[in-house]
Formats: structure tokens, C-alpha cells, sequence
């Protein structure tokens, strides 16, 4: 037997039985290649790929022989955004591999989570007004929208092909067939399927296939929801279980779709969603629509980043999640500046319900709840299920499977504190026991950020103030003669709510943890309470014990707002089809506003104050003014280059990104990574002990508005900043014409304690009388420890 074979079998029996008997855990790697450097006695890349390993595990140890599949080791193979390969490997194998000459970086796997808030419920919602936007038939159906997500549950009425034209000639994917999922049940919709587990399996062992399918299908619900936002056709009524009807529909509704299931039930691995780009952007997908998120870690560590530059070289536009740890700052996830990166905003619709104490006094909450409700004008006997602050301040959980003692919880109204189980399980876990309904009460750090949720008993969500008073009334009360009492009122559905909208609690802020010179997130858009369309094998609370079947149902999380923005970047590519994804981002981020419908500042829903360009970038997307920006701000691959050099990387890191070398000489003369064409301005000053500071942008702005247009400049200079903008004027001749302008900002140093910064933000707007080009400027001075 060959040695490579017997070593790289080696691999294999490690994996499956001496794990224990190896210190060196395997985990799976992303190992990229130089590709050129294929000596011409392999017939593919995977063969010479199954080479390069067999020789490392050679190496790594003593012919020790069993098996002799080589090719079981490569998970996938890359070569579209990325030249490589995955496999699983002990660290010292990963070392070796790293030494080879034609290797070019080794990148350790992360796990990715979804970005939903997990809340389940049914109700109706129209997401967005784009009448105007979508007046022309067959809008947007020749854009195909690839989402990275849980799979999708194609018989849903929102992904119907009535009157779609036949799939546009140049699609090149295709529709995997597997368990539940014939290659029939594609049609001129849904245009593309596929499925990637190979990594999620080499972690998790084989898949449970009583509980997933292995195939493109939805068994989460997750893929269905963000699928429909972006591209769900219209469907009316699209209420459920009684509650508010109105029309459903996806942004661009025309467009059509194209699955990538990455997602499985232990979470979403690197190297499938690396093997998802890789096919979206060969297949010829427009838009990847990306609702998941893990750790920042630098842009050469995170498979995401280098999916996503890959995609965008290939003009497409990539919309991600800013994910939902918020509202603390530095939170902000998917930061790369090649991708689009959206936060949650709520809308003007919400659900209003009380509790009522015994002693009268009124918690105001929200509620979903659509089933039978509680006897009107009878108080239930109120019960705290306890609860104490974790370490981390999220109070740590009760109301966890086999916590409440039915003979203490029959019959009453449960207080639980929201924890680590899901708020829909906590329900569940409360009527096995025996209780009537919940109040579920955000601890500290949730604060006043109220989700719906789709609950299996009557149920409402308080605020943490809210809670505490709760709380204290039953302690008072447990001390009297009278014990504690409450009821459960529900207002159901309430529309033109103001202020909305309002950046949601739960929304992740920067400033960006990667890159303190690009603001992210970028845009917020709707993404709390959204109805989309739902699976017909999952309950709306998601609890396997809830039998009920909805069409569609409502769910929460920046995941919710990413598709949102995947939609719209669909209709601005259709009505712009020569516009890059970043001029794309920078139509949205130009024409986003700021004001809510009260014409007020945009509050935080965290903090009930006035939100920061941390929370919001440059504002929440405005779909019709999108379409008409005047101005944008573009960026080539090799503005992102130079990017790169000005953020210190080395040019072995920027060709793990950008699979090229990179020459930094240039670069680093002519300026710093502020100077990314952006279409927001960030500048980071450390003090030092200086007294005045100074720095300065260079800024590219092309004509897509009317060709002959004079554009002044207005600055809202943040408070004790100096900004000046140099030309102040300038006048357009023809479309397409790019015009630089120079941006010098000085800042005088202001006290402030060690480690201690301070921030202040203001606008610098272009105007010719008809576009207002908005963008804002942040200025951010740090006290060194
Ligand atoms: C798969 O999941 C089902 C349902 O939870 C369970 O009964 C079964 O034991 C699991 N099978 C394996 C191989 O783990
Ligand atoms: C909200 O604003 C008020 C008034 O400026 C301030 O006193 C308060 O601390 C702010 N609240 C939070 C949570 O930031
Ligand atoms: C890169 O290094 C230079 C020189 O040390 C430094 O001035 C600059 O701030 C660094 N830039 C970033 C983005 O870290």
C-alpha cells in the first residue's frame, strides 16, 4: 500500500476511535492553496489537494493503517471565491500543512449561529412601502437572490411561479434533489437548490435524519422566513390564527430565488458556508443574503469575509446580518467593508397588552397570543418562579424543563425571567406544569426591548422595569393577607404606532471592533415582528410539542432585516444593472434617514433616548429615494487592496482575502484605511498627550443622477470639530463622471480619563437641489491607558 494512502487513513481511524488516545483534538481547517501551482501530474485539484494531505500525515506520524479512502478526508473543495480545500486536522497536522510552499494559509473553522431572536408567533405585517418601486411588471425577475440560511419549504404560496417569465438563460445552477425534496419541486421561483453538510458532519458526526432532511428542505423554519422577506410573491390575506390580516410580500417579489442550506441543527460551519459561495457565485446569483454571524476575528480568519470578497470582486452584492447581541457597544458582527451590514429597526405596528396586578397598577407589555385567553375580569392567583443575576447580568434561568413543581404552579400565573432556553420552551415548560399563563420578564440587560412571541399558553413580555415592579408586588403581597393576583389583558394589533421606527434592543452596535475607520452596521431595516412565510413541518413557537400549523408566522432579529435589504439591493440591481455592490450599499446608505414618524430623532428601544450613528450607520433604508441617489460613492477590488495595506495586513494575509499579491508600496504612500471610498466618514484620533489632531479624507463621488448637475456641499460639523470640504462645489457634465473632493477634519483634545473616548457625530451632505447625498461623519478621540 502506498504510504500517502495508509497515513491518510490514519486521519480516519484517529476520528473515529483514538481520539482519546491522540492529545490533539481534530477540528476542521480551510486550507488555501496557491491554485496555479498545480504540478500538471494531477488531474484536478482535489486529487492534488488528497496529495498535499497524505504527505503532511505522512510526516505527522508512523504508518499506522487501516482504512484507505483518501478522499473521505477533503470536505469540499473550493474555486470560485476561494482557491482550497476543508478537511479535519490536529493542529499539528494543520502546521504542516501551513509550511508547504503552494499552501497559503491555514484557517481554523468557526460555527456560526443564526441571527433570529427565536420568536415564533403569527400575525400580519406589510413590510415596506414599495408601490412605486415595483410598478413595472416583471420588476426584478431577472435578479436571482442566493440565501445562505436553514434550507426552505418550497410548497408555500409566497414562492408560487404564477406569471414568472421562464429562468433567466444565464442561470447556471441547479436543483439538488434529496429527502423530501425531488428536483421537480424547483420551478421558475425557486430556481436553484443546494445543500452543503459535509463540515457540519466531520464536527457533529453523521446527521440524526429523523430530525433533518438531507436535502434543501427547511426543517428549522429560518430559511422559509428570510427567503420570503427577500423575494416572497404577494399573498393576501395573509393572516393567521385570527389575528391582524393584511398582505405579505418580499421586497422584490419577482425576483427569484436560489437556496444554499448550510445550517443544520448543531449550527452553520465555515467550510459549508465557504462551499455556498463558492457554488452562489458560480451558479450566477446577483445578491447572497447572509443571516448568520459568529465571532469578529480578522478579515483573514473569517471565512465569511473571504466568501464575501470573493462574491463581491464577482459584482455581488453581499447583505449579512449585524447580529443581535446588542445594545452594547462593539457588538456589531460581519464587518468587512465588501459586505452590506444591516441592523434591526422595528416598524409602525406592534401588540400591545397589560398585566393587571391585584392591587390595580398596570404593566404595559406585548403579546401575540391568539388562542383562547383568560376569564375577562377575573384575577388568577401570581406566582414568581425565581431567578437570580448571573454572573454575566442576564438573570440566569428558571422555568427550565423539570424547574417548576406543578403542585406550587397549577392553576396560577407564572413570572419567569428570560434565560438561557428559548422564551417559547419557558412557555411550554409553565403549562406542562400546570400553569394558566407567563409573564416573561427581560432581566437587566435585555432592558426595555420587547419581542412577540408565538406562545402555546397565554403569555406576555414586560420590559425589565416592568418586571421589578411586578416582582416587588408579589413579595409585598406574599407578606400580606392577600396574596398576589393578576390577569393577562391582550389589545391584539395596533398599527401607526409612533415613534417608529425605533433601533431594536436587541440590534448589534459598533463601533466596528475590525475597523474603527469604517461605521458599521451600515443601514437598519425592519427587524422586529415580521410575518413571512413558515414551514408546514414546524410549529410557529418552534416547540415540537405545539401541534400548530401556520402559512406563515412572525419572527424577530437582524436576521429578519438582512433579507430586507437583499430585496431592495435586487430591485436597485434591476433598475441599475451596471451598478457595483458598493454603488448599490451606497444608494441605500446615502438616502437612509434618521428622523422617525414623528419627526423626531430616531430613539434607541434599549434606552427609550436618542440612538447613534453606532446603533444605526447612516440610518434606516428609504427603498424609493435608494432608487434615485444622485451621487454614489464606488469601490473597486483594488480600493479594497489598498484597504487592506492601510489596515496593516501582511500581503500573505490580504492574498488569503483577495487571492492575489498584493504591492502595499503604493498604498501605504497615499493614505490610511479611512480613505476606502466610503460612503460614511470615521476618524479615530488616539490623544497622546497632543493638543490639536488632524486628519483628512479623500472622497470619489460618480454622477448616476442628471448629467448636468452642480452639487453643494452642507457640513454638520460634530461638536468642537472642525470640518472643511474642499472644492465646496461640484458641477457634473455627464453621467458617469466621478469627482474627488477632500475632507480635513481637526479636533482639539477634550479630557478625559485613561481609556476613556469620546465620540461626536455630524453629516456632510451633497445637494443640486433635487438629491440630498447624506452621509455621516463620526469623530472618535481616545484617551490612551
Ligand atoms: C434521531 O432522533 C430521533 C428523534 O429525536 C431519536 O429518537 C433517535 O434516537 C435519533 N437517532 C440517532 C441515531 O441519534
Ligand atoms: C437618557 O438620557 C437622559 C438625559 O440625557 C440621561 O440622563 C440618561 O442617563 C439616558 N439614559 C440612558 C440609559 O442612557
Ligand atoms: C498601521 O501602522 C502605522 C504605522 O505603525 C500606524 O500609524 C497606523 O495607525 C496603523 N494603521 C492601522 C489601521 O492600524
Amino acid at each position: 500500500m502506498a504510504p500517502c494512502h495508509s497515513l491518510l487513513s490514519f486521519i480516519l481511524t484517529v476520528t473515529a476511535t483514538l481520539a482519546a488516545a491522540s492529545p490533539e483534538k481534530k477540528s476542521t481547517f480551510i486550507v488555501q492553496v496557491h491554485h496555479e501551482a498545480k504540478p500538471s501530474i494531477f488531474p484536478t485539484h482535489k486529487h492534488w489537494y488528497e496529495s498535499s494531505l497524505a504527505s503532511i500525515i505522512n510526516h505527522a506520524t508512523a504508518a499506522e493503517t487501516t482504512i484507505t479512502d483518501a478522499s473521505a478526508a477533503v470536505l469540499h473543495t473550493y474555486d470560485t471565491v476561494f482557491h482550497g480545500f476543508s478537511a479535519k486536522l490536529s493542529p499539528l497536522e494543520a502546521q504542516k500543512l501551513e509550511s508547504l510552499s503552494h499552501v497559503v494559509a491555514v484557517i481554523p473553522e468557526q460555527v456560526r449561529q443564526l441571527h433570529t431572536t427565536r420568536s415564533p408567533q403569527f400575525l400580519g405585517l406589510k413590510t415596506a412601502d414599495r408601490a412605486g418601486l415595483l410598478k413595472e411588471t416583471d420588476f426584478g425577475s431577472d435578479l436571482v437572490i442566493g440565501v445562505i440560511d436553514t434550507g426552505i419549504c418550497p410548497d408555500r404560496e409566497s414562492f408560487n411561479d404564477r406569471d414568472l417569465g421562464p429562468v433567466p438563460p444565464n442561470w447556471k445552477g441547479s436543483c439538488v434533489a434529496g429527502r423530501d425534496f425531488p428536483a421537480t419541486l424547483c420551478n421558475r421561483k425557486i430556481i436553484g437548490a443546494r445543500y452543503f453538510s459535509a463540515g457540519y458532519e466531520a464536527t457533529n458526526g453523521k446527521m440524526n435524519d429523523t430530525l433533518e432532511y438531507r436535502s434543501p428542505r427547511d426543517s428549522d423554519g429560518h430559511g422559509t422566513h428570510t427567503a420570503s422577506i427577500a423575494a416572497g410573491r404577494y399573498v393576501f390575506p395573509a393572516s393567521t390564527l385570527g389575528y391582524a390580516k393584511g398582505m405579505a410580500a418580499g421586497m422584490a417579489p419577482k425576483a427569484r430565488l436560489a437556496v444554499y442550506k448550510v445550517c443544520w441543527s448543531g449550527g452553520c460551519f465555515d467550510s459549508d458556508i465557504l462551499a455556498a459561495f463558492d457554488a452562489a457565485v458560480a451558479d450566477g446569483v446577483h445578491v447572497v443574503s447572509l443571516s448568520v454571524g459568529g465571532v469578529v476575528v480578522p478579515y483573514y480568519l473569517d471565512v465569511i469575509a473571504i466568501g464575501a470578497f470573493g462574491a463581491s470582486e464577482a459584482g455581488v452584492f453581499v447583505s449579512a446580518s449585524a447580529g443581535n447581541s446588542g445594545p452594547g457597544s462593539l457588538t456589531v458582527t460581519n464587518v468587512a467593508p465588501w459586505m452590506t451590514t444591516v441592523g434591526a429597526g422595528t416598524i409602525d405596528r406592534d401588540f400591545p397588552a397589560n398585566v393587571r396586578l391585584g392591587n390595580g397598577k398596570i404593566i404595559r407589555g406585548v403579546s401575540v397570543y391568539g388562542g383562547p385567553g383568560l376569564t375577562p375580569g377575573r384575577l388568577y392567583p401570581l406566582m414568581y418562579a425565581g431567578g437570580e443575576a448571573g454572573g454575566d447580568g442576564y438573570s440566569s434561568s428558571l422555568c427550565m424543563d423539570g424547574s417548576l413543581d406543578p403542585k406550587m404552579v397549577r392553576g396560577k400565573i407564572v413570572v419567569c425571567e428570560r434565560g438561557i432556553n428559548s422564551r417559547a420552551a419557558k412557555g411550554e415548560v409553565v403549562k406542562k406544569a400546570g400553569g394558566i399563563a407567563m409573564i416573561l420578564a427581560n432581566g437587566v440587560f435585555d432592558g426595555e426591548g420587547l419581542v412577540a412571541d408565538c406562545h402555546v399558553l397565554p403569555a406576555i413580555s414586560v420590559g425589565a422595569r416592568g418586571g421589578d415592579d411586578i416582582r416587588k408586588y408579589i413579595s409585598a403581597a406574599s407578606q400580606s393577607r392577600s396574596p398576589p393576583t393578576a390577569t393577562i389583558e391582550f389589545e391584539g394589533t395596533r398599527l401607526g404606532v409612533r415613534p417608529a421606527p425605533v433601533v431594536a434592543s436587541f440590534s448589534a452596535r459598533g463601533p466596528n471592533p475590525e475597523s474603527a475607520e469604517i461605521l458599521k452596521p451600515d443601514v437598519i431595516a425592519p427587524g422586529l415582528n415580521i410575518l413571512a412565510a413558515w414551514p408546514d413541518n414546524v410549529s410557529p413557537s418552534g416547540v415540537a410539542s405545539d401541534e400548530r400549523r401556520t402559512e406563515f408566522n412572525i419572527l424577530s432579529g437582524t436576521s429578519m432585516a438582512c433579507p430586507h435589504v437583499s430585496g431592495l439591493a435586487a430591485l436597485l440591481k434591476a433598475a441599475h444593472p451596471d451598478w457595483s455592490p458598493a454603488a448599490i450599499r451606497s444608494a441605500l446608505m446615502t438616502t437612509a434617514y434618521t428622523v422617525d414618524n414623528t419627526g423626531g430623532s430616531m430613539l434607541d428601544e434599549s434606552t427609550g433616548n436618542a440612538s447613534s450613528v453606532f446603533d444605526y450607520g447612516a440610518g434606516h433604508v428609504h427603498p424609493e429615494k435608494a432608487m434615485n441617489p444622485g451621487l454614489v460613492y464606488d469601490i473597486s477590488a483594488y480600493d479594497y487592496v489598498d484597504f487592506l495595506c492601510n489596515s496593516n495586513y501582511t500581503a500573505k494575509n490580504i492574498r488569503t482575502v483577495t487571492r492575489k499579491g498584493a504591492d502595499c508600496g503604493g498604498a501605504k504612500i497615499a493614505g490610511h484605511a479611512g480613505n476606502l471610498n466610503y460612503p460614511s466618514l470615521s476618524a479615530v484620533f488616539q490623544q497622546h498627550g497632543k493638543t490639536q489632531m488632524s486628519t483628512h479624507f479623500i472622497r470619489s463621488v460618480t454622477n448616476v443622477g442628471d448629467p448636468t448637475s452642480v452639487y453643494k456641499v452642507t457640513i454638520a460639523a460634530p461638536e468642537g470639530i472642525t470640518v472643511t470640504v474642499e472644492p465646496e462645489t461640484l458641477s457634473f457634465r455627464r453621467l458617469g463622471q466621478k469627482l474627488n473632493f477632500l475632507v480635513r477634519v481637526e479636533a482639539r483634545a477634550v479630557k478625559l480619563s485613561p481609556g476613556s473616548t469620546s465620540v461626536k457625530s455630524g453629516s456632510l451632505v451633497w445637494f443640486d437641489g433635487k438629491h440630498t447625498v447624506t452621509s455621516p461623519l463620526v469623530v472618535t478621540m481616545q484617551q490612551p491607558l
